[in-house]
C-alpha cells in the first residue's frame, strides 16, 4: 500500500514535469493588463498566474499616468526599476525621487506610494514574491488609498540621499551605479587567463563567492554589466533578502554570452534583441521580453543578434541564495564555457607568441 514516502520519491520527477510544461518566456505584446485599486495599468510577466512555474516570485510592469499616482500600501520586500517616466516614491513618509532607469527597494513592510510628476507616463518593472510568502503565511497585502489623480502633492521630508533613517538604501540614479565593463577581455584580464572549460567536466561554482575562488573575474560571463543590489552583500548600501534586481547583464553588438547553470532568475530586456538558449530551448528576446531561468540548475546562453548593446534586467529572487548555499554539492553553479570571443582573443594571442618564437 502506497504511502506518503512514495509521494516523496516521486516529488521530483514531478516538479520536471511541471517545470517541463510550464511557460518559459512572455513578450510586451502579449501581457495582459489590467486596472487594480493599487494601479491605473499594471500586467503580469513571469509569475505563476501567467503560466510559470517560478520559486514564489512575480514580475511585473506597471504604469503611472501623466498627473496621476499609485495606491498606498505595504506588503513584502519588492525591488523596482524605472523604465520611463519622472517622480517619486513616498517610503515610510520620506519622498525619494527618481528618473528613467533608476532602482529602487522597498524594504518588507514599508508603507509606499509612487507619483509621476513627468509630462510622460512611468513605466516601472518591479518583483515581489508573494507566493513564496504566501506559502509561509507570510503574505498580507494592506491597501491604505486607491490610485487616483494627483490634485495635492504630499508634504514630506525629501531624502538627501537615497538612504532611509536605518541606513538602507531606497533609491540608486542609473549615473550612480557602478559599471564593470569587460568587452576587451576586462580590466587586467590577460589572455593567459582566460579559461577553456571542458563542458563535459564544467567548473563547479559552489556559491555566488566561488566566482572569485575559481579566478572568474566580470566579462567572463557577459560582456559586462550595470550594478544594483545583490543579497547578502552590501552592493551600493543596499540591504535585499526577498528580491534583487542585481543588474544589467550587457553583451556587445553581435556578441555572446558564456554559458553556465544557476538557481532561478527572471530576465527583462529592455534594449537590443536576440535569443537565449536555456535547457536547451532557443527563447528569442527583444524590447520588453522576459523570460525564466527554472533552476535548480538550468544550463543557458545569452546571444545579442542586434547592432546596439544588449541590456537585460537581471533578477534573483532572495530564495534562491537560501538555497544555493546549502544545496551547493547537490546542484551546484556550473561553469561550461566564457564568452565565445574571449576565447577566440586568446587564440589569437597564443597565435601571436607563437609568431614572435619562430
Ligand atoms: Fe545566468
Amino acid at each position: 500500500m502506497p504511502t506518503f514516502y512514495d509521494d516523496w520519491l516521486n516529488m521530483w520527477d514531478k516538479s520536471r514535469e511541471e517545470f517541463n510544461k510550464a511557460r518559459k518566456w512572455i513578450h510586451e505584446e502579449e501581457v495582459e493588463y489590467v486596472e487594480t485599486q493599487q494601479d491605473a495599468k499594471v500586467g503580469l510577466l513571469v509569475t505563476p498566474e501567467t503560466g510559470f512555474r517560478t520559486w514564489g516570485s512575480t514580475s511585473m510592469i506597471s504604469e503611472i499616468p501623466v498627473g496621476a499616482h499609485t495606491g498606498t500600501h505595504k506588503h513584502g520586500e519588492e525591488a523596482i526599476h524605472i523604465i520611463t517616466g519622472s517622480g517619486f516614491s513616498t517610503v515610510n513618509g520620506v519622498r525619494y525621487n527618481w528618473e528613467p532607469f533608476s532602482t529602487l527597494l522597498i524594504p518588507f513592510g514599508a508603507v509606499h506610494q509612487h507619483f509621476n510628476t513627468g509630462d510622460v507616463p512611468a513605466r516601472y518593472f518591479s518583483v515581489m514574491s508573494p507566493h513564496l510568502e504566501f506559502w509561509c503565511g507570510m503574505a498580507r497585502f494592506t491597501q491604505y488609498d486607491n490610485w487616483g489623480k494627483t490634485t495635492a502633492l504630499p508634504t514630506v521630508p525629501v531624502s538627501e540621499n537615497g538612504f532611509d533613517d536605518r541606513g538602507r538604501r531606497i533609491v540608486l540614479k542609473i549615473g550612480e551605479a557602478p559599471t564593470t565593463m569587460g568587452a576587451e577581455g576586462g580590466p587586467g584580464l590577460a589572455p593567459e587567463d582566460i579559461l577553456e572549460i571542458d563542458p563535459e567536466k564544467p567548473i563547479v561554482l559552489g556559491t555566488i563567492e566561488g566566482y572569485a575562488a575559481a579566478g572568474i573575474r566580470p566579462g567572463l560571463h557577459n560582456a559586462g554589466g550595470v550594478n544594483f543590489m545583490r543579497v547578502g552583500k552590501d552592493t551600493n548600501g543596499w540591504h535585499p533578502y526577498e528580491q534583487e534586481i542585481s543588474s544589467y547583464l550587457i553583451n556587445e553588438p553581435h556578441d555572446e554570452g558564456g554559458t553556465h547553470a544557476h538557481m532561478e532568475a527572471h530576465l527583462y530586456i529592455i534594449q537590443g534583441s536576440g535569443y537565449s538558449i536555456v535547457d536547451g530551448e532557443k527563447i528569442s528576446w527583444k524590447e520588453g521580453t522576459c523570460f525564466h531561468v527554472q533552476g535548480p540548475q538550468t544550463k543557458h546562453q545569452h546571444i545579442n543578434t542586434s547592432d546596439v548593446q544588449s541590456k537585460q534586467i537581471r533578477v534573483a529572487p532572495g530564495i534562491r541564495y537560501f538555497f544555493e548555499a546549502m544545496a551547493k554539492e547537490e546542484f551546484p553553479y556550473l561553469y561550461y564555457k566564457v564568452r565565445p570571443r574571449l576565447l577566440r582573443e586568446k587564440a589569437a594571442a597564443e597565435r601571436e607568441r607563437e609568431r614572435e618564437r619562430s
